[in-house]
Order: C-alpha cells, then sequence, then structure tokens
C-alpha cells in the first residue's frame, strides 16, 4: 500500500464526516440513531458490496498491457489492430472454470484467457482459453457440461462421478479430457501457458478476400506445470498462487509476454478439409496449417482496483472489429449471445460504459437510459434523421457472410466428414506428443481421478473411453485404479 497525503473522510456525497470509529448515540452507553446517516450509509453500502460472481470462470486475475504487431498480415486481415506498426492498448483476464471466486488456483482445470484490446475501431475481445480445444462441440451441451464440473444438488459437493459420467456419455470430449489430464491441466502460473482461440475465426482483408483463422498465444515464459502433488500442496498453502504470482511478477518489472500466432486457412478449404475445420473438439495439424507471427503482448501494469477493473470486466466473443468476424463454429455462434446476456444479468444494461469495457474511441450508438447509464445517449434518439444524427455503413455487412449455407432446419450433429472421429486426435496427442514420462503422469492423474469416487458403470465406460483413445493407455489406467483399489 502506498502512503499518501491525508485526507478528510467524506459520505459517498463529499461531505466530511466527524468520526471513523463512532457511531452517533443518545450519550456514550446510549442507543443509536436514525439520523446517522453516515453509518447508514457505510453498513447499506457493505451490503450491497459482492456482485454476482461469474457463472463459470469465477476465480480469476489479469492486467493491462500493450499489443505490437511484429510481422505483416495485412494480406488477410485489414483490421487496423493487426497491421504492421499498430500497438494496442489491451487487457486479459486469466481464470479457472469449475471453482467459485475464492476456490483454488491450483485446481486440475481448463484456464481461461480472455483479451480485450481497445483498437482505433474498437474492442477487440478473444475469450479464449489455454486450450486450443474443448470439451462438447454444440452449445446445447455446455451448460450441462459446467453443471457436471461445478457441485451436486443435495450435498453442495463437487464429485469425480457426475464428471466422467457426462465426459464419458459424450465421446467428443476424449481430446479436451486428455488434455486436462495432462500436464497442461495444472499450469504452473497463468505466465506460464499458452492461449488459444481455440474456436475457428475468419478474417478479411482489404481487397474483401476471406480465411479461417485460429489465434496462438505462445508464452515467451515458456510452458511449464505442476504435478498433482505440487499442485494439492499449493491448494491448502496458497490459494492465490496464481493470482499472487501474476501481481508480484508485474510489481517487480518482470513482464510477462506472449506471442501470437495465427493458423490461417484459405476460406475454399473449409468446404473440402478432411474433418470439419469448425469442430471446437479438433485442432488444425500444424503440418496443414504451420502457425504465421503477428505480434507480441507484454503485461506491464496491474490492476489498482479489483472490483472495477477485474470483476466488473466484460468480455464477449461478439466483440469484434472490421476485419475479423465469427466462424460457422456452432459453438462460437451461441458464445456470440451468452456472453453480453450473462452481462447484463450480473453488470446491467449500461455495463459498456463501466471504464474497464469502454472502447478508447467515441461510442455513437443509439442505445439509451437504462440503470447506471454516466454518458449521454445520442441526440436525435432515432434513425433514420435530418439532424446529422450517426448513419451506419453498408459496406460492413461484407463481414457477415460467413458461409454459404441452405437445408431444412434441423437439430442434428454436424456433417460426418472421412476424418471426423472423437478419439484420433486425443491419440495422437497420447501416442506422438507425450513422452514416456508425460505418458506416466497421464495415467496416474486419470487413476487417481477415477479412484475418487467414481462408481460402476461410470467406471467401466471410462476404462473404455481411455482404451478408446489408446488402447495401452486404457489398459495401463484400468490397471492403476484396480491397484489403488
Ligand atoms: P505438432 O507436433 O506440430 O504439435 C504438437 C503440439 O502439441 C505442440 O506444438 C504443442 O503445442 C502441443 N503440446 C506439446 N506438449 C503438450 C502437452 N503435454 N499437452 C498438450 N499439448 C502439448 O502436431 P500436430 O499439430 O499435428 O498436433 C498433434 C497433436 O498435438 C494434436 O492432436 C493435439 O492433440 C496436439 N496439439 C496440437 C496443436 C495444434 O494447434 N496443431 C496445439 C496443441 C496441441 P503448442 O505449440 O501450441 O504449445
Ligand atoms: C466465461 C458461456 C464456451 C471461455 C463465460 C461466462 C459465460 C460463458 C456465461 C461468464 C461470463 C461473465 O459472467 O462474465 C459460455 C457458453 C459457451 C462457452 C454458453 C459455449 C456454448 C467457452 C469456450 C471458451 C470459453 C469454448 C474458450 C475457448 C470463457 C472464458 C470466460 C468465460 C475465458 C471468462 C471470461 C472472463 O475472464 O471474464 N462463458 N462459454 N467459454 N468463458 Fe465461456
Amino acid at each position: 500500500m502506498t502512503r499518501g497525503e491525508p485526507k478528510p473522510t467524506t459520505t459517498d456525497a463529499g461531505i466530511p464526516v466527524p468520526s471513523d470509529e463512532h457511531s452517533l448515540t443518545v450519550g456514550p452507553d446510549g442507543p443509536i440513531l436514525l439520523n446517522d446517516h453516515y453509518l447508514i450509509e457505510q453498513m447499506a453500502n457493505f451490503n450491497r458490496e459482492r456482485i454476482p460472481e461469474r457463472q463459470p470462470h469465477a476465480k480469476g486475475g489479469g492486467a493491462f498491457g500493450r499489443f505490437e504487431v511484429t510481422n505483416d498480415v495485412s494480406a488477410y486481415t485489414k483490421a487496423a489492430v493487426f497491421q504492421p506498426g499498430a500497438k494496442t492498448d489491451m487487457l486479459i483476464r486469466f481464470s479457472s472454470v469449475a471453482g467459485e471466486r475464492g476456490s483454488p488456483d491450483t485446481w486440475r482445470d481448463p484456464r481461461g484467457f480472455a483479451v480485450k484490446f481497445y483498437t482505433s475501431e474498437g474492442n477487440l475481445d478473444i475469450v479464449g482459453n489455454n486450450t486450443p480445444i474443448f470439451f462438447v462441440r454444440d452449445p446445447m451441451k455446455f451448460q450441462h457440461f459446467i453443471r457436471s464440473q461445478k457441485r451436486r444438488l443435495n450435498n453442495n459437493l463437487r464429485d469425480h462421478d457426475m464428471q466422467w459420467d457426462f465426459w464419458t456419455l459424450s465421446p467428443e470430449s476424449a481430446h479436451m479430457v486428455t488434455w486436462l489430464m495432462g500436464d497442461r491441466g495444472i499450469p504452473k502460473t497463468w505466465r506460464h501457458m499458452n492461449g488459444y482461440s481455440s474456436h475457428t475465426y475468419s478474417w478479411i482483408n482489404a481487397d474483401g478476400e476471406r480465411f479461417w483463422v485460429k489465434y496462438h498465444f505462445k508464452t515467451d515464459q515458456g510452458i511449464d506445470f505442476l504435478t498433482q502433488d505440487e499442485a494439492d500442496r499449493l491448494a491448502g498453502e496458497d490459494a492465490d498462487y496464481h493470482q499472487r504470482d501474476l501481481y508480484n511478477a508485474i510489481e517487480s518489472g518482470n513482464y510477462p509476454s506472449w506471442t501470437l500466432y495465427m493458423q490461417i486457412m484459405p476460406f475454399s478449404d473449409a468446404k473440402t478439409y478432411r474433418f470439419n475445420p469448425f469442430d471446437l473438439t479438433k485442432v488444425w495439424p500444424h503440418g496443414d496449417y504451420p502457425l504465421v507471427e503477428v505480434g507480441r503482448f507484454t503485461l506491464n501494469r496491474n490492476v489498482t482496483d479489483y472490483h472495477t477493473e477485474m470483476e466488473q470486466a466484460a468480455f464477449e466473443p461478439n466483440n469484434l472489429v472490421a476485419g475479423t468476424g465469427l466462424s460457422p463454429d456452432k459453438m462460437l455462434l451461441a458464445r456470440g449471445f451468452s456472453y453480453a446476456d450473462a452481462h447484463r444479468a450480473r453488470l446491467g444494461v449500461n455495463y459498456k460504459q463501466i471504464p474497464v469495457n469502454q472502447p478508447k474511441v467515441p461510442v455513437h450508438s443509439y442505445s439509451k437510459d437504462g440503470v447506471g447509464r454516466t454518458i449521454n445517449a445520442t441526440d436525435p434518439v432515432y434513425a433514420p434523421n435530418s439532424y446529422g444524427g450517426p448513419h451506419a455503413d453498408p459496406s460492413l455487412t461484407a463481414e457477415a457472410g460467413l458461409w454459404y449455407t441452405d437445408g431444412e432446419m434441423v437439430r442434428e450433429a454436424y456433417t460426418l466428414r472421412k476424418d471426423d472421429d472423437d478419439f484420433g486426435q486425443a491419440g495422437t496427442m497420447v501416442r506422438e506428443v507425450l513422452d514416456d514420462a508425460a505418458r506416466e503422469r497421464l495415467v496416474s492423474n486419470v487413476a487417481g481421478h477415477l479412484s475418487n469416487g467414481v462408481s460402476e458403470p461410470i467406471l467401466r465406460r471410462a476404462f473404455e473411453y481411455w482404451r478408446n483413445v489408446d488402447k495401452n493407455i486404457g489398459d495401463r489406467i484400468e490397471k492403476a485404479v484396480k491397484r489403488n483399489g
């Protein structure tokens, strides 16, 4: 804490108050008085300090920084933030998914990696994770998935039985579960992990050419992880281990950075690629779509008020600037609705006027009024008008042309292509990416998890699930669970 010049305490109305310690009473031993408006204001404010925590991703922290472009990718996007020489202020929030606001940072969980670029064309948010993939590929299953990872209805306990029940009945989760149970499932610190958009997005260049893209933010600190034992110990010793690490690193001038690379797929490849490139449970192999460097961001400023700058930060995948866009990924399209809805519920309809969420460009929207509005609305209050009010730019509609599609309204899975399956890429990771020691830790992590409250027939299904990922790893997991008794 820094020691400033002494200032008089005031009420929220700026009126100096006579005491920080004593309520107004009738004599020193008498009853307190209702007209002690300062006491009442303090009690009332205290009772309203907590706002609803985020439904998923409640525990987290982050910092401010700067993004600088280091390579010319103007052939792929016209977005000002990605043009050569551009420097853009940004905000990041890291988080875990299933735990509550006070939960330990070192629980095994994916980590959120939410970035807000305050660009010269409005805010661009890339709301990703530290994983290039996800557990499910249809938004209908997302809510169920999160509930299965949180707490049971009756005893309010987290429950491995519930987690494996959902996972084994949802084989599309296998790739992500393999990732989660491996070393990267507990990063050493937030500084030592990558971030990925996970989803496929679109880019469009100045000539109107479109591309499918994936964002990869690679840590310049190097990947590092905690073993299960280290993480369990830290959960008891310092529940805020990751938060503390990031804050202290920045405070001491040890600024962490990440390099942004893109995978870029020509627009027409998507129709004929050997698997659905919009399926969120799959990566694009680097061999098919190599990484193209774009730039680097450095975190150099801690928040000064966690509530106003972090708890009230609102990231949403639909904040996309010209030159960037969505894709036909069903999950991404649903997220385009869900986040803004969550923010309206959690922060109120005018959440974009909270300073941390305000763009650094003028806002001329036709939204007006509502609880908590602090910035004057547009006059005249309607469009079209004859008084020089804001008018839209029809050339921007090109952005919306994501995909040419027609057909009946259906509730169906994506159409299967030749290499679309649930287990293939998980198997590749186990066999070709992990080394022997990492495979051994994977077996031990999964067996430990399964040995903790998972019942039949879910246990049997779990062994089968792992044998589908890789026969050998499945056998080893079954043996280890039986050994654990
Ligand atoms: P590559 O050999 O080119 O890529 C393998 C990638 O795996 C590495 O670049 C690294 O990603 C990542 N990785 C390394 N160790 C681990 C670990 N312990 N846990 C999780 N990921 C790790 O092969 P492909 O691109 O053909 O992918 C093969 C498999 O690698 C995929 O099936 C997928 O499971 C996994 N993978 C692929 C990624 C991709 O975008 N293509 C990204 C991450 C994983 P990074 O460089 O991003 O750190
Ligand atoms: C947070 C919904 C999938 C990353 C949230 C929140 C909601 C939500 C409602 C809380 C927002 C808030 O209150 O501020 C959904 C839905 C999904 C989905 C409906 C699928 C249909 C994903 C995926 C990723 C992701 C696939 C990563 C690629 C995040 C992150 C946060 C978050 C990082 C925290 C943002 C922050 O730090 O404020 N999600 N989510 N989500 N989600 Fe998702």
